[in-house]
């Protein structure tokens, strides 16, 4: 590129621009490939040694712990610069309305949010006046019920955590909009905990009202298996499986915690273009016109003494 942009420009770009005659002998850079230079070296070998321990020993199995570690699942949406699907994505809001909704919340959404990711303008509308948001207070002083609008948040299905602990048996449900980051494994861990109910091995005894999850902290969990295939219907016509649910659900959960995810891989595509042209003007520059300036070295050499001053009559 260098060489057709050189041709046409009729300037030699891969000629070092000097000004001055340069002792590259004595040049600064000699000083690196010295004990310093090895020193360096060693750190950074060490560093990087020691990290990939830290790391290793970091994912090692934890004998200790009493849960299952879930498998890590080939997410659609983990690939370096691949977005999330979004029509599992409405697929996943139906299951969450459909299921989830009824015990917990998602009280950092809003309505208008769906709007362009998962829903037209006036399908999330639709969606928002189905649910019933409390408002107020009115001239009487009084709360009041009125059907949800677009700039509402999505309404929660207890009044406050007594109530929804009273409801399932002292346990609460908490609410999943952060769920994904709040959890070790995130999507590969909710995506397991959703599928993996079974049959307490033997020797487990459940107290009443708990199930047995394998990937739940401690095995037991107060939560009930929520979803079966069919449990929840899809408006596009899916086979609603219960993996596929929880497929669904998750990728729904992932966008509810980071909603700027698409924007950001746009963005981080964006900023990796534009660092390759900067790094490669930066290359040309460094090497081509900086190291030079850099690399050279003014020597004092004084006035010739073999010239003798020339006399005028006064000398004598
Ligand atoms: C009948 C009520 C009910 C329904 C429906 C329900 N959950 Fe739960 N969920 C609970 C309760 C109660 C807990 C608390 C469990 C505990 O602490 O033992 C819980 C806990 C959870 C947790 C937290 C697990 C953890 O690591 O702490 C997640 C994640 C979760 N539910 C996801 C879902 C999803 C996704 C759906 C919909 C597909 C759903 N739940 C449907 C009642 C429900």
């Amino acid at each position: 590129m260098v060489l057709i942009l050189s041709r046409s420009f009729g300037v030699k770009l891969l000629k070092y621009k000097t000004n001055f005659t340069q002792t590259r002998l004595n040049s600064t850079g000699k000083l690196w490939f010295g004990s310093k230079k090895v020193f360096y070296r060693t750190l950074g070998l060490l560093a990087t040694g020691t990290g990939i321990v830290i790391y290793t020993l970091d994912q090692a199995v934890k004998a200790g712990e009493m849960e299952l570690h879930p498998p890590r699942f080939p997410w659609a949406y983990k690939g370096i610069i691949t977005a999330l699907d979004h029509a599992s994505l409405r697929r996943g809001y139906e299951v969450y309305r459909q299921v989830c909704a009824s015990c917990h919340s998602l009280k950092h959404v809003t309505f208008r949010e769906l709007v362009g990711v998962t829903h037209t303008e006036a399908e999330a509308k639709a969606e928002a006046e189905q649910q019933m948001v409390e408002d107020g207070p009115n001239e009487e002083g009084n709360m009041f019920q009125r059907p949800g609008k677009l700039s509402d948040k999505f309404p929660p299905p207890y009044p406050n955590e007594e109530a929804a602990r009273f409801a399932n048996g002292g346990s609460y449900p908490l609410d999943l909009t952060y769920i994904i980051l709040a959890r070790e494994g995130g999507d590969n861990y909710i995506f397991s905990l959703l599928t993996g109910y079974c049959e307490p091995p033997a020797g487990v005894t459940l107290k009443e009202g708990l199930y047995y999850n394998p990937y739940f902290l401690g095995g037991s969990i107060a939560m009930a298996p929520p979803l079966f295939s069919e449990s929840a219907t899809y408006s596009d016509g899916t086979q609603a499986h219960a993996s596929q649910l929880a497929k669904d659900v998750v990728t729904f959960l992932k966008w509810a915690g980071e909603p700027e995810f698409d924007d950001r891989k746009v963005m981080m595509v964006k900023c990796l273009g534009w660092f390759i042209v900067g790094s490669v003007i930066s290359w040309y520059w460094y090497k081509m016109r900086f190291m030079s300036n850099k690399t050279r070295k003014f020597v004092y050499t004084g006035k010739s003494s073999t010239k003798k001053p020339e006399c005028s009559d006064k000398c004598e």
